[in-house]
């Protein structure tokens, strides 16, 4: 027996040393140690042995089962460690390897144009005022002083919802909103999309932007008006630009004007961009007509307006020497790269 038990030793030194994972040494464990396992077998005959040998057989046993143990405990952590080296190796990261370029994006030419000019007029002492898009006919129109039936209508025609909701052919309804919220003194711009059911091509789009502008306050004149825009048409072209009025005809507005400014690409001397002209018209404005105030109650007597209205494609398109509005919607990298 104690041949046996010896052989059993050896046995499981030469196993052990060709384990080499973690199922293989469980497998092993079992065939040694598990409740068939050879060592209990050989232990069952214990009962047959005399009163002298049964103890030191008993011991030598008890010798063979921890050795088989402490050999199995060893291995099974250098099994494990094996395995975790093994993983640290294959997750491992190249710190040196150059890393995968993101491309950097940047603003498009509309949004970069109008926030320099939301800063213009917030240091001027503006704020920001913002409208629906879809937007009621009253509002849109009927409030401005373009009844159902004005001729001036059919100049912006746009998408309707139905009779009497539309999307918004200009953000002038947001003095509207602006002025039934808010008493005087107002003094705010709202820029926004604005829509008309035009053909697209070089000049038009169905969709667009504005920024309008509206100061109310007692005593408010046309000289305001002039001073103000001539700021603003100066901190966005140049310190030597000058402006002109041109009487024209809005049906909110009385005194109505377009304001033009001397050509930046030529100063004024006439060129490609300006059509000879020297001059390019910007935007249209006008003193707030007593009527529009009065619908918002506001007394038209006590005080007074002015109001304006910019069209940021053509205003960025000035600015850049752009010819063709369609490049701002198309996304074309190659374009919105150059700003
Ligand atoms: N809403 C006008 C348009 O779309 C632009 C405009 C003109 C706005 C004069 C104004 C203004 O506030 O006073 O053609």
């Amino acid at each position: 027996m104690k041949q046996q038990l010896d052989e059993i030793r050896r046995q499981a030194a030469d196993s052990l040393a060709s384990i080499t994972s973690a199922s293989a040494l469980e497998a092993f464990r079992i065939e040694f140690l598990g409740k068939k396992g050879r060592l209990t077998e050989v232990l069952r005959g214990m009962g047959g042995l005399s009163a002298e040998e049964r103890p030191v057989i008993g011991q030598l046993a008890n010798e063979v089962r921890s050795f088989i143990e402490e050999q199995i405990a060893k291995l099974s952590e250098d099994l494990e460690n094996a395995a975790l080296e093994q993983r640290l190796a294959e997750e491992r990261i190249d710190i040196t390897m150059p890393g995968s370029k993101r491309p950097l994006g940047k603003k498009h030419p509309l949004t970069s144009v109008l926030d320099e000019l939301k800063d213009i007029f917030i240091g001027m002492g503006f704020s920001i005022a913002e409208g629906p898009e879809v937007e009621l006919d009253y509002y849109n129109f009927e409030a401005l002083n373009l009844p159902k039936g004005h001729p001036a209508r059919d100049t912006q025609d746009t998408f309707y919802i139905n009779e009497n909701v539309l999307l918004r052919t200009q953000t002038s309804p947001v003095q509207i909103r602006v002025m039934e919220k808010q008493k005087p003194p107002i003094k705010i711009i709202a820029p926004g999309r604005v829509y008309r059911s035009d053909a697209v091509d070089a000049t038009h789009s169905p969709l667009f932007h504005q920024i309008e502008g509206l100061v109310v306050d007692k005593g408010i004149t046309m000289g305001d008006l002039k001073g103000t825009l001539e700021a603003f048409c100066k901190k966005l072209y140049g310190e030597d630009t000058k402006i002109r009025l041109r009487p024209h005809h809005f049906p909110f507005t009385e005194p109505s004007c377009e304001l033009d400014i001397s050509c930046p690409a030529c100063n004024g001397k006439g060129c490609r961009v300006c059509k000879g002209e020297g001059w390019i018209e910007l935007l249209g404005a006008g003193m707030v007509h007593p009527r529009v105030l009065e619908t918002c109650g506001i007394d038209p007597s006590v005080y007074s307006g002015f109001a304006f209205g910019i069209g940021l494609e053509r205003t960025v398109m000035r600015r850049f020497d752009i010819d063709d509005l369609r490049l701002f919607y198309e996304n074309n990298l190659r374009f919105l790269k150059q700003f």
